[in-house]
């Protein structure tokens, strides 16, 4: 049995939607724990590309129990808009669905916050997603949020709901000039959501309880990722949660002592979304190359993702915050005709040398990379399975990266399919039964 924790180490969008594929063949249940619609997790089987946003990827395997925690954010619609594409897929969305009772509801009037509050933010707006996420763990943290148990409860649903209406009503109308919202169609329609979610709403710690203690092995799905984290991230240009490792504990009610392996996500340059200091963003050709090569496209928004080189700063701060016991490196073969690859391992700072990730925005604004340069491979590596075949200098920018990280590889990836990985270990559950060996889906 273990309990092995999938983490972002960047700004998001490094491959975790493809690694945790890939590792899912080892694993009995797949949990997501924090986040919500605000994530678009890829994966890409034959030709056939799925984007994730709610639902954990592992629902593309047969037979294996999906979760979405208590420290999960849901909208109903967009889960049943999910859960009808997925079936419309051909895959199964049934017995191995459950979704937590303590997971908090994304309503309406959190959407429409989240879009004026941006609006008003104008310059100096984050770049959210507009999905309401922030609006719906403010709420929560408020003490005024709508979780799936009382979601369920007919009469403090309607209680709930009617109170928060009427005090949302107040601000959006007065000072948004919004029309406001209906209590009675927003109750109806969400009564009608009800029916078709409710069969999947129970108490999730159970199930997990139990499966650890059948010696099950347990994937957690992290979303976002480090430098997005509440506490971690570069505030307030950061999502509303904890998407490094603790989400695990508060968000699946898993406690420290039982996760067993933390893998960080890392892709082989950086991106990010939305607003924010990015030190080593490259505002140039070099990152336009980078983004048309790697595809560099949000896959919830659309939006153009911000590309720079790999930044071992933020990597390392990410592999200390998470405990990362190994690397899972993405998107290597993007980097295939960079004549030159540049590796950030300090910044300068008024005459000075950071080597931790500074807390202050006014510091992290005004931190200049200190680059060190390698050559590139200027070869096509998509693809390749097997570590011998790498070029040399592929080799090489692949252990200058574990070493100034000072973590371990465990995963390289050469494409976006599944098969199109190297894997340097086994199996990441770290235990020796292969009873559960891994078939592929057929499709
Ligand atoms: P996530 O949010 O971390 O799951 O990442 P996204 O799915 O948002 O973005 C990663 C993108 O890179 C997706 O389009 C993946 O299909 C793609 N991808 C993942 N690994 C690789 C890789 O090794 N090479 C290439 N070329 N693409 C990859
Ligand atoms: P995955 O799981 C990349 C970013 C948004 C914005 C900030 C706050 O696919 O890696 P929010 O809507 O959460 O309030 O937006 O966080 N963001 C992501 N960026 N990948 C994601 O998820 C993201 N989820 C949110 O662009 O900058
Ligand atoms: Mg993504």
């Amino acid at each position: 049995m273990s309990v092995v924790v999938v983490v972002g180490t960047q700004w998001g969008d490094e491959g975790k939607g493809k690694i945790i594929d890939v590792l899912t063949k080892d694993a009995d249940v797949i949990a997501r724990y924090q986040g919500g619609h605000n994530a678009g997790h890829t994966v890409m089987i034959g030709e056939e590309e799925f984007v994730f946003h709610l639902i954990p990827t592992g629902i593309l395997h047969r037979g294996k129990i999906c979760i979405l925690g208590n420290g999960v954010v849901i909208d109903p619609c967009a889960l049943i808009n999910e859960i009808k594409w997925i079936r419309e897929k051909g895959i199964e969305v049934d017995n191995n669905l459950f979704i937590s009772d303590r997971a908090h509801l994304v309503l309406p009037y959190h959407q429409i916050y989240d879009i004026k509050d941006e609006k008003r933010r104008g310059d100096n707006k984050i770049g959210t997603t507009g999905r309401g996420i922030g609006p719906s763990y403010t709420d929560k943290i408020a003490r005024i949020g709508i979780r799936m148990a009382d979601y369920m409860d007919k009469d403090l649903f309607y209680e709930r709901l009617k109170t928060n209406i009427s005090e949302k009503n107040l601000f959006l109308v007065r000072y948004y000039g919004h029309e406001g919202f209906k209590f009675d169609e927003i109750f109806d329609r969400f009564m009608e959501y009800r029916k078709e979610i409710e069969g999947y709403i129970t108490d999730t710690n159970i199930i997990l309880k139990e499966s650890i203690s059948q010696g099950k092995n347990i994937l957690c799905e992290g979303a976002q990722g480090t430098m997005l984290d509440i506490d971690f991230g570069i505030y307030p240009f950061v999502t509303s949660s904890n998407s490094t490792v603790g989400g695990v504990c508060t968000g699946l009610g898993i406690a420290p002592g039982k996760i067993d392996r933390v893998i960080g996500v890392v892709k082989a340059y950086t991106t990010r979304v939305g607003e924010g200091p990015f030190p080593t963003e490259l505002s140039d050709s070099v990152g336009m190359r980078l983004r048309d090569q790697g595809k560099e496209y949000g896959a919830t928004t659309g939006r153009p993702r911000r590309c720079g080189w790999f930044d071992a700063v933020v990597v390392r701060y990410a592999a200390w915050i998470n405990g990362i016991d190994r690397l899972a490196l993405t998107k290597l073969d993007v980097l295939d005709r960079c004549e030159k690859i540049y590796i950030c391992t300090g910044y300068q700072y008024n005459g000075k040398i950071l080597k931790e990730f500074p807390s202050s925005l006014n510091i992290i604004k005004k931190c200049q990379p200190i680059y060190k340069e390698m050559d590139g491979w200027i070869e096509d590596i998509r693809g390749i399975d097997s570590f011998d075949d790498l070029p040399e200098n592929a080799k090489r920018y692949i252990e200058e990266i574990s070493n100034i990280v000072e973590t371990d590889l465990s995963i390289i990836s050469t494409g976006q399919r599944r098969e199109e990985t190297i894997l340097l270990e086994e199996n990441s559950f770290l235990n020796n039964d292969h009873s559960n060996q891994y078939k592929w889906r057929d499709t």
